[in-house]
């Protein structure tokens, strides 16, 4: 087992009968709440008219932000962050998915630094600058997926540059978070399936090459896995059912909570670097379903490189009971297993299918290096150079719905 240091100060609150507890204790962070949702859909269906009437119950006064972009734009968080100053917010309540507890997050710095512009202090950017503090942030996530309402990060755009990178402080991670499966009943097939995604990727990149030290973490996370893809298929056909709402909710937040990687060797997340630089080129590409499209071919390309087939190998034996006498048929066979399952949940598709033409992968690859790396690799298990990452998408071109054949395999 290698160290590892974890904070989580997030308090939890799971569940509808928690409702009250959660409220109280945002008294704790004052009096005067900038409210952030996204484009409206918590409004149209009814759910903020509860969050509203719960913070007067409580003399807590709020000014509503409406109108943060899934991939949240750096433009309107600046303007999110200049109306929560004007109003002098002691803190920030997140009503949404992960863009919505993201840009809070981001606006909560900006306020506490007195600061304008976010796109300044992201990964990568030449202006560099660093956060002193952040304003209280609580959360109430509507989706299933990024864990933003435990992690330190928060992941901004901007379309005007094409980018798509994190700011990261310990002091981002939100104070209080209240899950409540019954907000998401209302999600849509596509939003459910692509959360789902996220969480898998969140729980098997540092599995795939975080090494063999740490069984307590690999156990850990196989059984988020599992639950995840037992619990997306019945979800899809009963979206309806609060339980299992509540069995998806709580497997993202147990994804990225950092219990997941506790004692393996740390590791970069490949996959999510890229897909971070593939939403960045195209803003409307949600983030789950990019991770989707580039694990299939990841997943070969590590085969063919004869990097962690081992660790592939194994995910097939725990997550679908696959054994064979040589590693390198088993990763085989996971890998088929595994694309047939994202075929049958509508999350087997190619790049070029989300408005991502060949001719971008190297400028999509050099902004990835550039924000990951060191301009010339990223390390992940090995180098990952641009020529491999344009190997790795150039593979998702591979990924036809409707061809595969696991029975061949
Ligand atoms: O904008 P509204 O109207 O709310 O609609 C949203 C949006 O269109 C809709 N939605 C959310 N909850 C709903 C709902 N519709 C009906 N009923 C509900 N209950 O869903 C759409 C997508 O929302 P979004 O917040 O963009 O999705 P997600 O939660 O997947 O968040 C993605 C963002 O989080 C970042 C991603 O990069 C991406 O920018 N991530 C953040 C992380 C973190 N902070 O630690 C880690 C992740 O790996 C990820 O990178
Ligand atoms: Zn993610």
């Amino acid at each position: 087992m290698n160290s590892f240091e974890i904070h989580i100060p997030t308090r939890i609150y799971f569940g509808s009968s928690k409702e009250s507890a959660f409220f109280d204790q945002l008294k704790d962070y004052g009096n005067r709440v900038l409210v952030v949702i996204g484009g409206g859909s918590v409004k149209r269906i009814g759910y903020l008219d509860e969050v509203k009437a719960n913070l007067s119950q409580r003399n807590i006064e709020f000014v509503l932000f409406e109108g943060i972009e899934p991939n949240p734009h750096a433009v309107t968080i600046d303007r999110a962050a200049a109306i929560g100053k004007e109003n002098d917010v002691d803190f920030v309540l997140a009503f949404g998915g992960g863009s919505v507890m993201d840009a809070s997050k981001a606006i909560a710095g900006l306020i506490h630094d007195d600061a304008k512009e976010i796109w300044p202090y992201v990964l990568g950017e030449p202006k560099y600058k660093t956060m002193q503090g952040a304003l209280p942030v609580a959360t109430i996530p509507t989706t299933a997926a990024t864990a933003s309402e435990v992690t330190a990060h928060a992941v901004i755009s901007n379309p005007e540059v094409k980018g798509k990178s994190p700011i990261s402080y310990p002091f981002l991670k939100p104070s209080a978070s209240w899950l409540n499966p019954a907000y998401h009943t209302s999600l849509p097939p596509q939003t459910t399936r692509d959360g789902a995604s996220d969480i898998l990727s969140h729980v098997f990149e540092n599995y795939i090459l975080g090494g063999n030290e740490a069984p307590p973490a690999d156990r850990y996370s196989e059984g988020v896995m599992q639950v995840v893809i037992e619990a997306l298929p019945k979800v899809l056909e009963n979206p309806e059912n609060e339980s299992l709402r509540g069995q998806l909710l709580w497997a993202s937040t147990m994804a990225l909570n950092t219990m997941q990687t506790a004692g393996r060797v740390p590791t970069t997340f490949l996959l999510h670097n890229l897909e971070h630089a593939l939403s960045g080129y195209n803003p409307n590409l949600a983030h789950g379903r990019g991770l989707a499209i580039l694990y299939p071919a990841y997943f070969k390309w590590l085969v063919e490189n004869n990097r962690c087939v081992d660790r592939l190998a194994l995910l097939g034996e725990k997550l679908f009971d696959i054994k064979t006498s040589n590693i390198n048929e088993s990763a085989a066979e996971f890998i088929a297993v595994f694309e047939g399952w994202l075929e049958d949940n509508g999350l087997y598709q190619r790049l070029t299918d989300q408005s991502i033409p060949a001719e971008a992968f190297p400028e999509i690859a050099d902004y990835a290096l550039r924000v990951y790396g060191d301009g010339e690799k990223i390390d992940a298990a090995g180098p990952i150079t641009k020529e491999n990452i344009i190997e790795i998408f150039k593979l998702t071109e591979e990924q036809i719905a409707g061809s595969i054949n696991v029975a061949e395999v």
